[in-house]
């Protein structure tokens, strides 16, 4: 990420929908001493995600942006990102497709986790798709958003072992965790130059 050489710590905005359980890893690697970035916004596109207790708590600035119209929401979306000064955007279970023009303004700044091994498995229900096709190993991946839905740059990814008579819940949960790890991870990798 050349364009952030030179700062002291970065300026992240987390964009989750749900439970925040990646919200809540990433803030608290981001108090430890070494860490090259602080968490100044949560974005939402619910008001009932769970993880806002998680801005609440820690007492981090929160912004819910419904998307009644995806235009006028990304528009609010890009206010809130010049106005808190945000570096990188980390995307933590954001149920919400970018358009081309925000990621194209934000371009190489927005990361996301993706919970298989892509390229393998795009999309939704990764972890069934993965006990279905009968694979091995399913996992996690941190990567670069583009403008092709969970294809862009790959940054670090994780392997999880499938076991014989896996549910996916079992999976989901034991994937989760080294989420958990992952993210953190990631953002290391990326911001090692700083
Ligand atoms: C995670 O599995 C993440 O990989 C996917 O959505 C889930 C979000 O979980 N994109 P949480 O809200 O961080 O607990």
């Amino acid at each position: 990420m050349p364009k952030l050489t030179g700062i002291k710590k970065i300026n992240i905005a987390v964009f989750i929908s749900g439970n925040g359980s990646n919200l809540k890893s990433l803030i608290l690697d981001s108090f430890k001493k070494k860490s090259k970035y602080e968490i100044k916004l949560v974005i939402s596109n619910k008001e009932t995600a769970k993880g806002l207790k998680y801005a609440k708590k820690f007492k981090i600035k929160k912004k819910i942006i419904k998307y009644l119209n995806k235009k006028n929401a990304e528009k609010t979306i890009l206010v809130e990102l010049k106005k808190n000064k945000i570096d990188l955007v980390c995307l933590a279970g954001f149920m919400k497709i970018l358009s081309n023009n925000l990621i194209k303004k934000f371009r190489g700044k927005i990361i996301n986790i993706h919970p298989s091994l892509l390229p393998k498995y795009k999309g939704l229900n990764t972890h069934q798709k993965a006990i279905n096709n009968k694979e091995k190993c399913s996992g996690c991946t941190v990567h670069y958003v583009n403008a092709k839905l969970d294809s862009g740059k790959i940054i670090l990814q994780k392997k999880v072992k499938i076991f014989k008579n896996d549910t996916c819940d079992k999976l989901t949960k034991r994937v989760l965790k080294q989420e958990h790890l992952l993210y953190p991870r990631a953002l290391k990798k990326i911001l090692s130059n700083l």
